[in-house]
């Protein structure tokens, strides 16, 4: 019921962003695509029938370019939508040659501070590169451009599953590049532990197969880092048979102000060793429609719904203590597991796909909870929508994901930095739409971060970020890893692959 209240109050919110105040030249046109069209670059190469060249005044443009986070974004000139790979090959070619920027993107839901280096640049579309296959030896292959939600679809209805992001709207690549966070990756690693090959168009143009046996040491790199060196055309991934009768369990509880210790106690007692299926999502948030502030509590388990209940009535107590856990709602359902993203949290996570919106995060990986301090973010968290109402749908979201796939994967064969620390993804996430609260949102949400990653309260005796959830500005050390080596190999094939540095505009590992 709760729930259904924030959706409804979410979706007002979604149609005030999508109104969004425009400026007007003294001709009355609008003036960010005057000034974009004014420094566009001009595209004079060949494409093929089914590609497209959008400019900001095509009604098009708006679809074309819109962002998750307006915050900290690119700014793109010219959109470039390829159709077929050759278009990809002759639009680098011609645009390396020219020294003309640009970006690839696919679902548009990067949000590092990087981005916004990208400047009037081309934005290169991959949303025609979609398709996904399902082949003969269960592997699927699914074009760089793709969502999430439609590799769910496509793989469920072959009978298989493969770990995957939590929400349906972003994109394959940037988050499979990155290392890939997912609710499956206790029992089948991230997701660059399920890519098997990649095709990559490289800066000037040419196309490569990227595997353990075809340039080998970008498939070392490209899995953690892969952002930094070309754009993946297509990535094949492992598959395994479907679990449970395809069904995944779901619990969606909230609780009192006073259960907090007890819950994150729970959490606590459940990370060492962590149930492979398990996966929690904790949203401290605020109801729209009423300002409550709302502990939301969402449990994922891959697994049957005996099973599922086990850890769902750890969230629940009776003793009077000052650990009692008083929980206020709970819906319990099995879910098909192509419908997850959908149906999680109530419906919450869909909503997280709302672009345009002012969108400031800070993040970090956590070992535990300190659970003293949490108390204490609850408090500021309350402090802070009290005096910014504009901020309303800012959150304090922790993942709580399976650990033993992961660190069970050899850490040298890939990119991927500090796998060892990533128990908890700690996400300190400020939304709105009216600039005026930019300064107090940033100032809350740094301060959090600031705080929880100091090793006496993360736990860890390091740093760590998931480099696809950086704010960044970040010790790189943070994102790619400790051990000099890998910044080393990075940035030598960095050299090697991208010697012009077209690709350094998400998190490079150039700094
Ligand atoms: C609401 C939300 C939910 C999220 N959930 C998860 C999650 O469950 N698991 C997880 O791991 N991460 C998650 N993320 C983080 C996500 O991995 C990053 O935001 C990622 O950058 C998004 O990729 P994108 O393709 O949507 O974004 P874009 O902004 O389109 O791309 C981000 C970067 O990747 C590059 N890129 C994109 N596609 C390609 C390609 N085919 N080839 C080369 N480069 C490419 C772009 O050039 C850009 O530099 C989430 C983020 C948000 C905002
Ligand atoms: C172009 O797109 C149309 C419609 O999607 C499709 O039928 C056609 O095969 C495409 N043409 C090429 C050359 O890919
Ligand atoms: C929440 O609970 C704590 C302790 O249980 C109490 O001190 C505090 O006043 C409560 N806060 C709110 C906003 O209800
Ligand atoms: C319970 O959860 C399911 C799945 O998310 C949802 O469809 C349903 O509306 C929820 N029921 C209530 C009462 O919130």
């Amino acid at each position: 019921m709760l729930s259904r209240a924030i959706f409804n109050a979410l979706a007002i919110f979604a149609s005030s962003v999508a109104a969004g105040p425009t400026w007007h030249t003294s001709r009355g046109e609008d003036l960010v695509k005057f000034l974009e069209r004014a420094t566009a670059p001009t595209l004079n190469f060949h494409i093929s029938p089914n590609a497209s060249i959008v400019t900001p005044d095509s009604p098009e443009w708006a679809e074309d370019t819109t962002r998750w986070s307006t915050w900290s974004a690119p700014t793109f000139s010219v959109a470039f939508l390829p159709a077929e790979e050759k278009d990809v090959s002759v639009g680098l070619q011609y645009m390396t040659k020219h020294n003309i920027q640009f970006l690839a993107g696919g679902g548009g839901h990067g949000n590092t501070v990087t981005l916004a280096k990208a400047k009037n640049v081309v934005f290169i579309n991959l949303e025609k590169f979609n398709k996904i296959t399902v082949n003969s030896d269960n592997t699927i292959t699914v074009g760089g451009g793709a969502r999430f939600g439609d590799v769910y679809t496509a793989a469920y209805g072959a009978g298989r599953e493969l770990p995957l992001g939590s929400c349906s709207c972003v994109g394959v690549g940037g988050a499979s590049l990155g290392g890939g966070h997912g609710r499956l990756q206790g029992k089948y690693g991230l997701i660059v532990d399920a890519i098997i090959s990649m095709r990559v168009a490289l800066w000037d143009g040419s196309i490569i197969e990227v595997s353990a046996t075809k340039n080998s040491d970008l498939f070392w790199a490209m899995r953690g880092a892969g952002h930094n060196f070309g754009i993946v055309l297509s990535f094949t991934y492992k598959t395994w048979p479907l679990q449970n009768n395809g069904l995944t369990y779901n619990a969606d509880m909230t609780f009192t102000n006073a259960s907090l210790e007890g819950i994150f106690g729970v959490i606590n007692d459940l990370i060492p060793d962590q149930d492979p299926g398990l996966a929690l999502d904790l949203f401290i948030m605020t109801d729209p429609s009423t300002h409550e502030t709302v502990t939301y509590l969402n449990i994922v388990y891959a697994g049957p719904k005996e099973e599922g209940d086990k850890f769902t009535a750890r969230f629940a107590t009776n003793k009077k203590s000052s650990e009692s856990i008083e929980r206020t709602s709970l819906n319990v359902t099995m879910v098909p597991w192509s419908q997850i993203t959908h149906q999680a949290a109530g419906g919450m996570i869909d909503l997280a796909c709302i672009d345009g919106a002012s969108q400031n995060v800070y993040t970090a990986n956590l070992k535990k909870f300190d659970i003293a301090q949490q108390r204490r973010f609850y408090n500021t968290y309350i402090e802070f929508i009290k005096n910014n109402p504009l901020a309303i749908n800012s959150m304090i979201f922790y993942e709580i994901f399976g650990q033993k796939a992961v660190v069970e994967q050899p850490a040298d064969q890939t990119a991927v930095g500090n796998r060892n620390y990533a128990n908890i993804l700690a996400l300190y996430q400020t939304t709105y739409t009216d600039e005026s609260v930019a300064p107090a949102a940033d100032a809350w949400a740094r301060s959090l971060r600031d705080e929880v990653v100091k090793p006496e309260y993360s736990g860890y005796d390091i740093e760590s970020i998931y480099m696809n959830y950086a704010h960044g500005n970040e010790k790189l050390e943070a994102m790619y890893g400790y051990e000099p080596w890998r910044l080393e190999r990075l940035r030598s094939l960095k050299r090697r692959y991208d010697p012009k540095g077209f690709f350094n505009f998400y998190n490079s590992v150039l700094g």
